[in-house]
């Protein structure tokens, strides 16, 4: 396949999201950080590809709130490797791991380190981090998408010690759907190895307003710039609909009764004893970093563990193959398998063939699921044709019918 890098950026602009927390993390003043920035190369602020960048008007905005911004990410950072050292007898498992220095971090550690992300990013934070810690056999990269169990589970194939999973920055980018399938392959990565899986995007996200106004001096009127334009700025950068899932609609209960459902135990772990000695940019003793401690003292991680009574949803993973081909301006594709991060760019691929495409069926007979970056090479391809009545979709199962009327695809697919 040509042009690798290129077609995973189109199935799944979300990656480009990390970017800004290294350089956010480096900012903050962390010393890997900023190494691994160097080694990485990145250049400014909010990615690389003219089409992904966030509108300039925003990116001017967004940059005033920076303070803010540093104190949400490097705290993060900081406070889940505090948990992390924590746990020591167990392997590291960091899911998404962006191209933070959590990895050279755990190298220095002596740990077993597992960073998990889309090929976008472990392509290139894995040579990079090399560049830093050299070749050290227990940290290792690799290219997963979380939805997929398969990719999880296979580089975790020799590992005998526990897992500790742990999750930042994630879970707002997926579908009501894809949440379910993530935690459903947790649980079976949990079930296989033991451990526990520790998830911080619900409490960041119930309390960054309170952050972001402790550090903002509880300004009014930038806590409501903060509050009017970050969700904005980071939907742009990932191209989804953000928190579109019960973890950021639902209240505290509702959560723990789907947490239950999937088949989890919750504990809940307090941030107090995890805080980092200082904030980046903020002064240490000064009032700002006062307020925001206190904000974290209220703050609590929840910590899943698998509960062995429960029941389990079952998940039918097939390979995913595609056969295509194109003639008299007509492209027909059969698809078969999973159509997710790791997979469609394949599919994307052989439609580049597709010069001039006049009509498209694709045949689905055998497609068992298919993510948001299937749906948008789906959407490519209907886009490439003139006369819209020319897409047609041939033995759509149900299952995958019930994800294109989720998302609101059916509307046009159909
Ligand atoms: C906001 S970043 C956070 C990364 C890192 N935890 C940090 O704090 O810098 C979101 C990350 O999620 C990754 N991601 C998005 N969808 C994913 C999926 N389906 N499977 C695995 N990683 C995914 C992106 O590639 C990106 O690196």
């Amino acid at each position: 396949m040509d042009n690798v890098q290129e077609l995973r950026e189109i199935v799944n602009p979300v990656f480009n999201t990390a970017k800004s927390c290294i350089q956010l993390d480096a900012i903050a003043g962390d010393e890997d950080s900023r190494q691994l920035l160097g080694a990485l190369g990145f250049g400014e602020f909010a990615g690389t590809k003219d089409n992904k960048r966030v509108p300039e008007e925003l990116a001017k905005k967004v940059k005033q709130l920076f303070p803010v911004y540093t104190v949400l990410i490097d705290s993060r950072f900081q406070i889940v490797n505090n948990l992390t050292r924590s746990f020591s007898d167990r392997s590291v498992v960091d899911l998404p791991c962006g191209y933070t220095a959590r990895g050279i971090k755990m190298s220095r550690q002596g740990r077993v380190y597992y960073g998990f992300d889309l090929p976008a990013v472990t392509d290139d934070i894995g040579p990079a981090a090399a560049k830093i810690i050299g070749d050290d056999k227990n940290i290792h990269y690799s290219a997963v998408d979380a939805t997929n169990y398969d990719s999880m589970a296979t580089p975790l194939d020799g590992e005998k010690k526990e897992l500790l999973i742990t999750t930042e920055g994630l879970l707002m980018y997926f579908t009501q759907q894809e949440l379910e399938e993530v935690f459903s392959n947790i649980r079976r990565i949990l079930q296989k190895h033991g451990g526990s899986w520790i998830i911080v995007d619900r409490a960041y996200s119930t309390h960054d307003s309170a952050i972001a106004s402790a550090v903002l001096n509880n300004d009014p009127e930038m806590v409501a710039l903060y509050n009017a334009i970050t969700k904005q700025a980071a939907g742009t950068a990932a191209d989804v609909k953000l928190n579109d899932n019960i973890i950021f609609k639902g209240t505290d209960e509702k959560n723990k009764t789907f947490i239950e459902e999937m088949g989890f135990e919750v504990k809940e772990i307090g941030l107090g004893d995890y805080l980092p000695d200082h904030f980046g940019v903020l002064a240490p003793m000064s009032a700002e970093d006062a307020r925001v401690r206190d904000v974290f003292r209220g703050m609590c991680f929840w910590e899943l563990t698998v509960n062995e009574k429960s029941a389990q949803k079952t998940v039918l993973d097939m390979p995913f193959r595609v056969e295509s081909e194109f003639a008299n301006g007509k492209f027909t594709a059969r698809i078969e398998g999973r159509v997710d991060t790791i997979t469609a760019p394949e599919l994307l691929n052989q439609f580049k063939k597709a010069d001039g495409v006049k009509a498209i069926e694709l045949n689905l007979e055998k497609m068992s699921y298919i993510s948001s970056a299937g749906l948008r090479v789906l959407l490519i391809m209907y886009k490439a044709l003139d006369d819209k009545d020319q897409f047609k979709l041939v033995g759509t199962t149900d299952s995958v019918k019930e994800i294109m009327e989720v998302t609101g695809f059916d509307r046009f697919l159909f």
